[in-house]
């Protein structure tokens, strides 16, 4: 997924298949805005839609290998319909011709594009294109019900001049509202849909020469499933992360950084957004320079580090002007006097709000690299202690009350 892209299909993936049509011409260029958003779109071309495309300029497009022959055993052996299914978000039909669509109906598994859509658990999409008298046939009215009826979705043919040279209904749609359509089917529901979400997360490493570095023990679980409780609502993320272990979240756009610098670059490039959460336990020095080659020992003598400040990436999303997220939000990982030092922190970073993080180990335990978390989230109108929980009941709980602020500060 790319940042400079807000597509809802960024980031899908599409299991196209052309039928046999006239209109398949269209699909190259599909296929190229697709891409150009940030979708991954796999071909699959039925024998009949080789009469009016060619595998060549199908795979130039998608960058992928097009598919054409169930029984090819090398096709089978790399990618068998099962998978080509499994890897898709989606299996859009277009053309879907008179035949396919029957086909569809009867349930029949005579080559690739049919048997893959007999086995498919995904959701199905049709583009129907054919001659106006096919389309008003009653069998294709009985069998285009019948799909809407089994849950297909449908992209609706147009009316105009036909290649037979007729004009009326079942010209395939222009490729500018089959986009739109693809990006309604994806376009994120829930209570933070059309907010963008900056979450900084895990630790940073400042180089110290080009073998050796300062870090944390940030994991990095916290921010993660904070980013994922904010797609659970909906809502856009950009989650800055520093190095860490874990998977990176679906449906979301990870940045990954180094050091402290990179993250604050990372957040620039990622603004504006509606909020910011900033989790990230960056470090608070650097070295005031990066040492070019690895620094040996001099007998027995000790070397100086000569460190300088990195920036305060929450205080500068905090002043970032014309530019700051409406909500701000802060975490004070503290060993000690947890409540004064975190409202400390609220107003010196100008923040809006603080979770205040006691980070003391507890029953022998660490909170950092462990999976629950105790917190107290302080705003300006006071301060709500939370139960000792997972860290990701933490981060639902935190997500639910970004949702209620934007329910109070609609507009
Ligand atoms: N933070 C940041 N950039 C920094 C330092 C901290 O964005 N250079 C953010 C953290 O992500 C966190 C908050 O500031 O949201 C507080 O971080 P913390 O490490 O608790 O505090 P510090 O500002 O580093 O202060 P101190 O080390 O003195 O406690």
């Amino acid at each position: 997924m790319t940042l400079d892209s807000h597509s809802p299909v960024d980031g899908k993936r599409l299991l196209l298949i052309i039928g046999g049509g006239i209109a398949a011409y269209k699909c190259l260029d599909l296929i190229r805005r697709l891409r150009e958003r940030g979708m991954t779109v796999r071909v699959i071309l039925t024998k009949s839609g080789e009469q009016f495309v060619t595998p060549l300029s199908l795979s130039a497009l998608s960058g992928e290998k097009t598919y054409t022959d169930l029984f090819s055993l090398t096709d089978e052996v790399e990618m068998g319909h099962i998978r080509l299914s499994r890897e898709a978000d989606l299996i859009l039909v277009a053309p879907a011709t008179a035949d396919m669509m029957a086909k569809m109906v009867a349930g029949l598994a005579d080559n690739l594009a049919t048997t893959t859509l007999l086995a498919t658990d995904k959701p199905v999409m049709i583009a129907p294109s054919m001659n106006s008298r096919m389309w008003h046939h009653g069998a294709t009215m009985r069998n285009f019900a019948q799909l809407v009826q089994d849950g297909v979705h449908v992209i609706p043919s147009t009316s105009g001049s036909l290649a037979c040279g007729e004009v009326g209904a079942g010209r395939l749609a222009e490729v500018d509202d089959m986009v739109t359509a693809l990006e309604n089917f994806f376009a994120p529901t829930g209570p933070l849909a059309g907010k963008h979400v900056i979450v900084t997360a895990g630790p940073t490493y400042e180089a110290i020469d080009p073998v050796r570095y300062m870090a944390n023990r940030s994991s990095g679980k916290q921010g993660y499933a904070i980013a994922r409780a904010l797609r659970d609502l909906g809502a856009r993320v950009s989650l800055i992360s520093g190095p860490t272990r874990l998977d990176d979240p679906h449906g979301v756009a990870v940045v990954n950084i180094e050091s402290a610098r990179e993250m604050q670059t990372a957040c620039q490039n990622a603004l504006p957004a509606d909020v910011a959460v900033c989790v990230a336990a960056v470090a608070d020095w650097r070295m005031a320079s990066e040492a070019p080659q690895k620094i040996k020992k001099q007998g027995g003598e000790i070397p100086a580090l000569k460190m300088v400040e990195n920036p305060d990436i929450l205080k500068m999303l905090s002043c970032a002007g014309d530019n700051r997220p409406s909500l701000v939000i802060g975490f004070a990982a503290e060993t000690e006097n947890l409540h004064d030092n975190a409202k400390a922190k609220l107003k010196s970073k100008g923040c809006d709000w603080i979770i205040a993080n006691d980070v003391s180990p507890r029953d022998g335990q660490s909170v950092m690299g462990g999976d629950h978390n105790r917190v107290s989230l302080i705003t300006a109108s006071g301060t709500e202690d939370w139960d000792n929980a997972h860290k990701d009941e933490v981060a639902r709980r935190l997500a639910k009350k970004i949702e209620h602020y934007f329910i109070e500060h609609q507009g």
